[in-house]
């Protein structure tokens, strides 16, 4: 927010007021396009470009800070005006996105896919806009020829088959992945110490196998166009070498558009090399973030597009798990085992907060049935751990992934996690709903505050679920009827590790505020 600030902190010491500046601008403003645009010899591009006075319209060439492998984070903005509002559409390299905000004065905020927070806060200052971005400091000026966005050639998608299945994910893939919370301060170090770390804390015991790095690995191709990493990870298959050494797995991540989401090299046109280099470095899992494949296709293109990595990494030579990462668009669920996808995103990103948590397993509801051995639903990885929820709803985020049969992607730092965080992840008896063979996704039913999960078990008994989504803890119920037993035999509390019993074929417990009540239920 540096440059924000800087820039309005600057007026203001200067002694104006904020409406003061505003009308000046606006005089300004009006001054500048009589002049321009009465002018005979002013081009037309002028007078509706962003040189037009201090208007904010037209096409802008932003460039931000460098990546990791030296080039920079680039984009175009092309922004229309009404009096103060504005809307518009922002193509980075990585990704495209529908943007609309306001301008006060020569200040802005663009809004797209949160419409609370911004994702641009801006000046425009000396016809250039100055703006901040996901914390970083953008400059934009009017687009040249020079300054547009490559252009790369279409490729026409390829007819639709089947891939054969990789034989992977019986059960949801268990690991952890970087991204929640180093998102680009990942690096080989990182990796390996968080390696050691999952066989240290139990977490390779309870099952989480895989130690995926995300986004932001990437550095630029060599001349023959095979990926390389970038600095931070010096080395792919030594640290690959180096996870496998301690009985994991190691996962990767790209994207099947030109650019990842963090604006780094990706696959497009270069899915059978990418994947083969993949194999060669010892790779066991890809995630493939859909993001600037956006920029270049239309979602009816998704199933041909990832059939595509799928073709690509069932020729590579090694099995590799596959992670489709698409947002829940497209149908996802109803092809991705087509394209040999072992997982698929069915929500946009999640956050560390409790409405972000409930709202992804919640959107994911009507995928239930197809999720099954081999091909899971994938609401997002875990942010147990990262600080921003209560421990009791880190419990019922762990519960409520095990009964959707959700990937348990750890996204936390597994090193220096409390008794509390390790208590949550390493529950054993919860981890067995999640991986139970049977493959089957709960989906909930609404009482008041109360929302129940149940989901089939392959011993013909349950688990059931009882979340209380209200603001005070209440008391709920849990009836054999419900879980469709005409009696219960053993029952346990999968939170407190102990049995419990049903009277009169009824189970009553005290559920805290955004806690939850895990049973496993048997009938008789
Ligand atoms: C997003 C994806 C995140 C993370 C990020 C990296 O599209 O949903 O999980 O991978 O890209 O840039």
């Amino acid at each position: 927010m540096q440059a924000i600030q800087g820039s309005e902190g600057a007026l203001l010491r200067r002694g104006m007021e904020r409406e003061e500046m505003q009308s000046m601008q606006t005089i300004e403003r009006k001054l500048w396009s009589v002049a321009a645009c009465a002018t005979v010899f002013v081009s037309l591009a002028v007078c509706s470009g962003p040189l037009n006075a201090q208007s904010l319209a037209g096409r802008w060439a932003a460039t931000g800070p460098a990546l990791m492998n030296g080039e920079l984070h680039r984009s175009t903005l092309e922004l229309a005006q009404t009096g103060s509002d504005l809307t518009g559409r922002l193509v980075a390299l990585g990704y495209s996105v529908d943007v609309k905000g306001h301008s006060t004065g020569s200040h802005f905020e663009l809004f797209a896919w949160d419409p609370k927070v911004p994702l641009i806060v801006g000046d425009l200052v000396n016809g250039e806009l100055h703006w901040v971005q996901w914390n970083s400091p953008f400059v934009a000026r009017p687009v040249t020829p020079e300054t547009e966005l490559p252009k790369l050639a279409y490729i026409e998608p390829p007819a639709l088959h089947n891939v054969p299945y990789n034989g992977l994910a019986k059960t949801p893939p268990m690991g952890w992945n970087s991204w929640n919370l180093f998102a680009e301060k990942v690096d080989d170090k990182t990796v390996r110490t968080m390696a050691d770390a999952m066989v240290s804390s139990g977490m390779k015991d309870a099952g989480y196998i895989y130690v995926n790095i995300d986004d932001t690995w990437e550095g630029v191709r060599d001349a023959k166009g095979n990926l390389q990493s970038n600095a931070k990870f010096p080395d792919m298959k030594a640290l690959a070498e180096y996870v496998h050494s301690k009985g994991l797995k190691i996962g990767i991540y790209s994207s099947p558009g030109p650019r990842t989401c963090g604006e780094y090299p990706a696959s497009y046109g270069h899915e059978e090399q990418d994947a083969k280099t993949f194999a060669a470095w010892g790779i066991d899992y890809l995630k493939y973030d859909w993001c600037s494949a956006g920029n270049i296709y239309k979602n009816d293109a998704l199933q041909p597009v990832y059939q595509k990595m799928g073709d690509a990494l069932h020729t590579s030579g090694r099995a590799i798990a596959y992670s489709l990462c698409e947002y829940g668009m497209g149908g996802v669920e109803k092809w991705a085992p087509a394209v040999s996808g072992n997982l698929w995103r069915t929500t946009g990103d999640i956050n560390d907060s409790w409405e972000s948590m409930i709202g992804n397993v919640e959107q994911q509801v009507p995928t239930a049935p197809y999720a099954g051995p081999g091909h899971w639903n994938d609401p997002d990885m875990l942010e147990i751990g990262n600080g921003h929820m209560t421990a009791d709803e880190y419990r019922t985020h762990m519960s409520l992934w095990s009964l959707a049969a959700a990937p348990l992607l750890a996204g936390n730092d597994i090193r220096t996690m409390t008794e509390t965080t390790r208590s949550i992840l390493l529950n054993k008896e919860v981890i067995a709903i999640d991986q139970d063979p049977l493959g089957k996704q709960a989906s909930p039913v609404k009482n008041g505050n109360f929302e129940t999960w149940v989901k089939p078990l392959a011993d013909g008994g349950v688990a059931v679920g009882v979340v209380n989504l209200g603001p005070a803890a209440a008391e709920a119920t849990v009836k054999a009827a419900d879980l469709k037993f005409a009696k219960v035999g053993k029952a346990r509390d999968l939170w407190a590790h102990k049995d419990v019993k049903f009277t009169d074929g009824v189970y009553t417990a005290s559920v805290p505020s955004h806690g939850v009540l895990l049973l496993r239920v048997e009938g008789k």
